[in-house]
Formats: C-alpha cells, structure tokens, sequence
C-alpha cells in the first residue's frame, strides 16, 4: 500500500516548520505529528520527514533511534508505558508488570514493547516517568497514572474505552 502523508496533515505541518528560522529545528516536532497521526514512524516517514526538511534520511533516522518516545512499528491501540526506575520498582511496578503481562499473554520478562495478538495494547517498561514522588506510576497512551494498584490496571483492562480510574490523591 501506498504512503502519502494526508494534505490536512502536510498543511500542519507545513505550518509547524514555518514558525523555525531554521527547518532543522522542526525534526522533533514534525516527527510527533507524523507519529500522533500514523501511531509510529515507519521508513516512509522518516524518508518524507528528512525530504520536507531538506535533510538526508541519516539526520531524522538518528533521532528516531535516540528518543525512545518514538516508535519505528505498529503498537497497540492502548501504549502501556511502566515506570522500573527504583521508586516506581520499589513501590512495585515490576510486580503490576507481571501481572499486566500475564492477564493479557505477554511474557513478564521482557522489558522491551510488546503487542497482544489482536493488537489493542502494547506494554513496555520505561525509565523514570517524573513523578517518583506518586510511585508507582504508567502511562497510557498521553494520559500519566499515580499510585497505581493492580486492581486498578485489572478494572481498566476489562474497558479501557473508559478514562482511566484516578486514584486517590494522597497527602
Ligand atoms: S522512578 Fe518512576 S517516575 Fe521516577
């Protein structure tokens, strides 16, 4: 199947560039937009992003291999990200890793990304997050979830449609 950037998305992005005395500078924020849009950066997208910048392949593909926020496959509808930095583990996230991974078929012990068969979620651990003041913490998709409980991710998983449960604030 053919690769085409939609022209809704190009004129956005054309207009993300503009505001950049210097194209290169836009890389970042034209990858974002191009990964919000197709949920990863295959080959195409790096090829598109580095001839709408002017660039060779090389400059956008080294980005996209450093910054771990992007993704170069298909993931999951739902993007599980679990914090293992040592608040979030000592506050149990390797322990809500498991379990996430045994309720839905994937193996616990691998850190890397991994995708359910009928590809709605992808679970991965991920360093720090920030907050280790609420440990444990995930994300979902854009969405950062504090103080998080196995029973919590166990309610969610069985309608994930729905926002997310927000714990309650501690003090
Ligand atoms: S250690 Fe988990 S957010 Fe910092």
């Amino acid at each position: 199947m053919d690769w085409s950037v939609p022209p809704a998305l190009e004129a956005e992005i054309d207009a993300l560039v503009a505001r950049y005395p210097v194209k290169r500078s836009a890389s970042l924020m034209v990858l974002h937009a191009l990964q919000a849009h197709f949920g990863w950066l295959s080959q195409e997208a790096i090829e598109w992003t580095a001839r709408k910048l002017g660039l060779q392949p090389i400059h956008i593909y080294e980005l996209v291999t450093f910054y771990p926020m992007f993704r170069q496959e298909p993931c999951g509808r739902w993007q599980i990200k679990i914090c293992r930095t040592l608040s979030c583990m000592l506050a149990g996230s390797h322990e809500l890793h498991r379990r996430l991974c045994e309720r839905l078929g994937l193996d616990p012990h691998r850190h890397g990304p991994q995708t359910t068969a009928d590809g709605r979620f992808t679970v991965e651990f991920v360093e720090c997050l920030a907050s280790c003041h609420t440990a444990p913490v995930l994300m979902v998709n854009d969405d950062l979830w504090e103080r998080v409980g196995p029973e919590q991710v166990e309610s969610w998983l069985a309608h994930p449609e729905f926002a997310p449960p927000k714990p309650e604030a501690k003090s």
